[in-house]
This record gives structure tokens, C-alpha cells and sequence, in this order.
């Protein structure tokens, strides 16, 4: 199977999870754009979605699904997204495709979070994919002093814009042994939007798909 059948094979898995008639959350990037083509190919299915992104908005749209805004929503019953590096733990490296800020803020609001991802996704360590930061531009050269200062390496995605406004740094050569005292490091950083780590919040369930087929990880208690 090619990757992009994985990716599809994984974004068709997940719609068991998304209850008839509900308003969900939907995350970016490619194996999200696969469960967004399922959404559309299963008409009528939802109410309407939360995009973690205007690119993802944009494909909700062209599928005829409504998108709503956040603040009209009180909860969401599922949450839907892909992910750059996952462990055993269900805690993720996300922002590859620079989306990390809005895809944290809808997961949060989610009562489940459903991660998609081929079986090249799945590590033992966190790091070897360079760890997104979304920074405020006038906090760009103090937030890398800060994280050099920590050991690390960022380097900023040139020519890139966040939807918010914002850039990115990525940070490399890492290897992460607590992703969650991580995260909050990072974001404990003034002029940090929020770091591409979910780890505090991360996946209840992942889907992973190998050549074996879909196999379905629960986050351990
Ligand atoms: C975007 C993300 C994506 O979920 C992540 O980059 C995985 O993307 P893909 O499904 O294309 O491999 O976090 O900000």
C-alpha cells in the first residue's frame, strides 16, 4: 500500500468515531484533507465543523459542509487530526503544517481526540521531527535566545506566515524523555503562541495504519 492509501485507510476508520448530527473538530494536513473527502462522501453525516485551519475550512467548504466558529460552540464530541510523530503514550509532535495553535485550541474543546497517521508516524522518542513553535514576530530573536539557552537548535520557517499572524521556529535535534514538562516549558516562554507538542492533551485514540491494516491504540490511564 502507498502512503497516501494509509492516510486513506486511516481517514475512513475514523468516522465510526463521529456521532450522527454533531458538530466535531477538524484538523490539517494531508491525512486530515482524506478524513475531510470521507465527511464529504458521507452526506449529511454532520451538522457542521470546527477548522483548526483556513486551508482545511476552505476544503470543508468546497464539500458542502458548514464550518462554524468556535465560540458558538460549547463542546464538541470528537476531534480529528493527523500528526507529525506519535508515541506510545499518545503524545504527538503536530505542526508541520504550521496549524499547531488552532489545532490545540479546538482539541481542547473536544471530549475525544481521534489521531490519524500512517505507521511511519509512530516513534519511541519524540524529537527526531523538528518541534514547531508559534511565536509572536517582535518576540522572534528572544524566544531563540531562550530556547539556545535550553541546548536546542530553533531555526525559523522562512517564508512562512501562521494564520494568526505569526512565524514559526523549528526546533531540531531534539530527544524528548518528558514531553509534557516540555511542553509547559516552552510555552512558559514570553512571545510563545504555543509549542507543537500535545502531550498535557494528547490523542485518547490513535488509528495507525501499516500493512497489516488499522490498528486502534488507546491513551494508557
Ligand atoms: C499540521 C499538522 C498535521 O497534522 C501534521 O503536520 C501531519 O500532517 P500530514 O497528515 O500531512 O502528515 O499538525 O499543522
Amino acid at each position: 500500500m502507498t502512503q497516501d492509501e494509509l492516510k486513506q485507510a486511516v481517514a475512513r476508520a475514523a468516522i465510526k468515531y463521529v456521532p450522527a448530527g454533531s458538530i466535531i473538530g477538524v484538523g490539517t494536513g494531508s491525512t486530515a484533507n482524506f478524513f475531510i473527502d470521507e465527511l464529504g462522501a458521507a452526506t449529511g453525516l454532520i451538522r457542521g465543523a470546527v477548522a483548526s485551519s483556513e486551508a482545511t475550512a476552505a476544503r470543508l467548504r468546497k464539500h458542502g459542509i458548514a464550518v462554524m466558529d468556535l465560540n458558538e460552540v460549547d463542546t464538541l464530541p470528537v476531534y480529528v487530526d493527523g500528526a507529525d510523530e506519535i508515541d506510545a503514550g499518545l503524545s504527538m509532535i503536530k505542526g508541520g503544517g504550521g496549524a499547531l495553535t488552532r489545532e490545540k485550541i479546538v482539541a481542547a474543546v473536544a471530549r475525544t481526540f481521534v489521531c490519524i497517521a500512517d505507521a511511519s508516524k509512530r516513534v519511541a522518542l519524540l524529537g527526531r521531527f523538528p518541534l514547531p513553535i508559534e511565536v509572536i514576530p517582535m518576540a522572534r530573536a528572544y524566544v531563540e535566545r531562550q530556547v539556545r539557552a535550553m541546548g536546542y537548535e530553533p531555526r525559523l520557517r522562512t517564508g512562512f506566515t501562521t494564520d494568526n499572524g505569526n512565524v514559526i521556529l523549528d526546533v531540531h535535534g531534539m530527544q524528548i524523555e518528558n514531553p509534557g514538562e516540555l511542553e509547559r516549558r516552552l510555552n512558559d516562554i514570553v512571545g510563545v503562541v504555543t509549542n507543537g507538542l500535545f502531550a498535557r492533551r494528547g490523542a485518547d485514540v490513535a488509528l495507525i495504519g501499516g500493512p497489516e491494516g488499522v490498528i486502534e491504540l488507546k491513551r494508557p490511564q
